[in-house]
């Protein structure tokens, strides 16, 4: 890790463990070349064991940078180590992103944000369903749930392989969750005008059960929120099935935003070209 070199303008970072994957310096570095503003994003590589002290060089001013994001495996100590946490950070208990003001390290999670603002981008109206199906109980479900809870969702089923990790996420959001087992898949399917997956299953080609997207209401909307590859196996079974769905890049381009704006001080857009060159970057690392 070298934070020493010096730039001109905000600096930001993103730091995970690998981080050789994060589309995050992608994406930060269009929108400060396309807004020509002065400052930088890079990537930061530090170890769970270096990532306390990293964290206290932040909030003493020692390191050169004014916030960042984080990531996998860092997204829980960030949180503990914050000096002010907002609502929807302390709600999931995980932070994806810490920017400094008045000498305080404040931690937020943009995951919920970004998961409802690319629905609203790509298919407006999502949120006036009011029954959900979310497949997965883990950190991602999470963020997800906040969002559909936010916007008005009245019936949330989680279902999960382990049915305990749903009942959690039952306990954490109150009663609008309905936690299942994989089992009742089939039944809390019937009827429901939203599905989503927040598992890994189908990621990077790989194969995923049969789902029976039939059930859904007419109209029902599928998302995913797996992009590598963005048609994954659910959302093809969904379209073959006559079903209208979006693919989950959009959720990581829009849940930078509310960062890239603290630090540098404009609010960025998602446009098409963003897309094209993250899906550009996907194709050339396949
Ligand atoms: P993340 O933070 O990315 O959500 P996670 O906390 O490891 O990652 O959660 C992964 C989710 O995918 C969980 O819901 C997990 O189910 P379990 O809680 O039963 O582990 C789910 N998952 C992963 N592989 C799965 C598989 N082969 N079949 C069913 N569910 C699977």
């Amino acid at each position: 890790m070298n934070d020493s070199r010096e730039t001109i303008g905000p600096a930001a970072f993103v730091a995970g463990y690998p981080i050789r994957h994060s589309r995050s310096p992608l994406i930060h570095g269009y929108w400060l070349r396309q807004l020509g503003l002065p400052g930088s994003y890079g990537p930061l590589a530090i170890a769970p064991e270096e990532f306390a002290d990293f964290i206290s060089r932040l909030k003493d001013g020692g390191s050169r940078y004014c916030g960042g994001n984080v990531t996998i495996p860092h997204k829980e100590a960030a949180y503990a180590l914050a000096d002010r946490r907002d609502d929807r950070c302390q709600e999931l208990g995980a932070a994806n992103t810490l920017y400094l003001s008045e000498g305080e390290l404040h931690a937020t999670n943009t995951d919920g944000y970004g998961f409802a603002r690319n629905l609203d981008d790509r298919h407006p109206g999502w949120d006036r369903a009011r029954k959900a199906v979310v497949l997965g109980a883990g950190g991602a479900s999470r963020a997800v749930i906040q969002a559909l809870r936010d916007r008005g969702f009245t019936e949330i089923n989680v279902v999960n392989r382990t049915v305990d990790r749903a009942k959690e996420l039952a306990d954490r959001f109150g009663a609008v969750i309905a936690p299942h087992p994989l089992a009742a898949l089939d039944e809390v399917m019937q009827g429901a005008e939203f599905f989503v997956n927040t598992t890994s299953l189908g990621m990077d080609g790989e194969a995923a059960p049969q789902i029976q997207f039939a059930g859904l209401a007419s109209g029902a909307l599928v998302t995913d929120i797996v992009y590598i590859p963005l048609m994954t196996p659910f959302l093809a079974q969904a379209e073959a099935a006559g079903f209208a769905t979006v693919d989950g890049l959009g959720m990581l381009l829009h849940q930078a935003v509310p960062g890239f704006a603290r630090w540098f001080g404009v609010t960025p857009t998602v446009t098409p070209e963003l897309r094209q060159l993250i899906i550009a970057d996907m194709e050339q690392h396949a």
